[in-house]
């Protein structure tokens, strides 16, 4: 027994706050305006959808917010999730470079996604709200937020989208199990999914439909309010347990990350782990470097505009400043590697635009290449989303090799990908195809963006 491969943390070591990138950035992030007035938003026009306590996490400028005790209790079932040194892989690399990654998928739902999920969960429920709606779109996050419900007492309803849920019974069955209940979407049961359906009856849904539903049954009904696994600024927050434990475990490995590599959806894992190692280096600490990665299919941060567009496809959300292929955006059918959201999280944009981080897209059969290389070595099996940090970490390591330095790569792990299977199942019937997205399409969904005039 020589060099550890894992670093754990005592439970007594569980974050007591969630960081704020917010405090410490040059310059704030552009407001979120009303689709209506385009003024920006205030608190009230939110709390048809949002209990108050997240909607103060939403604006607030506080460098640290409380977590409240009752989630900590929660998160002590798998929190402090471990960081692995990845010695297999930097063998099988050949590589000088130390490879960290921090596995988020020993959540009971096999992701990230709980440490928002049961935060969103314990607010809503001290507000005295008993059901919660959402979208979901490969089933982790409906997954978590179907934990979290049977956790705080609170009936949960999922729009799932269609593909995944024709595709993935067995996610369906896990948020079942947790007692929630699942609509494929578009569905009849929501003015925004019947306006598709009639158009295109046989439609595959995309994020952007299903948030539409769940927003619309959440402003119709008193006695529901709207959950996000994603994008907005109090999820992001949220995540950023993730980060403040690796710094402490990087601590415990006498190591600091040059690298940090994380895959982006609409942003919220990725945030989680690199944001609070960002604060610090803007607050004077170490530099270092942050990847983002993202489909080829589906590349917002890479080919998305940089423009205020809305959060969802019937445009019932706000308008948030970010980087969006445009809210009429469908994944494209050869897309089968997760991660395919519209938009961009308005934080993780605003960094961009900063330059503070760089993003990479990755074509789909080199994010599984490498995904099944790390399983091969490591024996842990990403989830698709994953893969694509994995992918990420690898290239980085690799040029290490080619350059001879030693770098500390940083990633997140942040879920297995034991429900998602038939994509491991095409990959290796050589189903997968690598295609960019298509460049008419993307113009035509970017000309839809509403107009908005911005204050120089
Ligand atoms: C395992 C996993 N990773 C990543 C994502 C992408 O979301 P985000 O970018 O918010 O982390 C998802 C989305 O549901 C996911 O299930």
């Amino acid at each position: 027994m020589t060099d550890p491969v894992k670093y754990v943390l005592d439970e007594s070591r569980i974050p007591t706050r969630w960081y704020n990138i917010q405090a410490d950035l040059p310059k704030p992030p552009p407001p979120v305006l009303h689709p209506g007035t385009l003024k920006p938003l205030g608190p009230d026009d939110l709390a048809p959808l949002f209990p108050m306590a997240l909607i103060e996490q939403e604006v607030t400028q506080e460098r640290e917010v409380p977590i409240p005790e009752p989630v900590r209790e929660v998160y002590r079932q798998w929190r402090p999730s471990p960081l692995f040194r990845a010695r297999r892989l930097e063998k099988a690399l050949q590589t000088p470079a130390r490879i960290y990654y921090k596995y988020e998928g020993v959540s009971p739902a096999g992701s990230h996604k709980p440490n928002t999920a049961v935060a969103q969960a314990f607010y809503n429920r001290a507000a005295g709200i008993t059901k919660l709606a959402t979208e979901t779109g490969a089933g982790q996050w409906g997954s978590a937020l179907a934990f979290a419900g049977a956790l705080f007492g609170i009936e949960v309803q999922i729009f799932m989208v269609r593909v995944s849920y024709d595709q993935k019974p067995y996610r369906r069955a896990l948020m079942e199990t947790y007692g929630a209940r699942c609509i494929p979407s578009p569905s009849s049961e929501t003015q925004s999914g019947k306006a598709i359906l009639e158009k295109d009856p046989r439609h595959p849904g995309s994020l952007g439909i299903a948030i539409s539903e769940a927003v619309e049954v959440a402003a119709l009904r008193a006695d529901t309010k709207y959950s996000l696994g994603s994008v907005l600024n109090h999820v992001l927050l949220h995540q950023t347990v993730v980060g403040q434990e690796a710094m402490a475990q990087m601590e415990l490995a006498g190591d600091y990350p040059d690298v940090i590599v994380g895959c982006t959806g609409g942003g919220s894992n990725f945030a989680g782990i690199a944001f609070p190692f960002l604060g610090a280096q803007l607050r004077g600490g170490a530099k270092v470097r942050v990847v983002a990665v993202e489909p080829a299919a589906c590349p917002s941060l890479t080919r998305g505009k940089y423009a205020y567009d809305f959060g969802d496809t019937a445009h019932l959300t706000p308008l948030v400043k970010m980087h969006t292929l445009g809210s009429v955006f469908t994944p494209p059918g050869f897309h089968a590697g997760g991660l395919r959201y519209h938009g961009m999280a308005p934080l993780v944009s605003h960094v961009r635009q900063l330059g503070l981080i760089e993003a990479k897209a990755y074509q789909q059969r080199p994010v599984f290449d490498a995904g099944v290389q790390f399983a091969r070595v490591e024996g842990i099996l990403p989830a698709p989303e994953a893969n694509h940090a994995v992918k990420g970490a690898v290239d980085e390591a690799i040029r290490c090799r080619e350059e001879g330095v030693s770098r500390a790569i940083l990633f997140n792990l942040c879920g297995h990908g034991h429900f998602d299977m038939q994509a491991y199942m095409d990959y290796f019937a050589g189903k997968l195809e690598d295609r960019d997205y298509d460049e008419r399409e993307l113009a035509m969904a970017l000309a839809g963006l509403p107009a908005v005039k911005e204050a120089a």
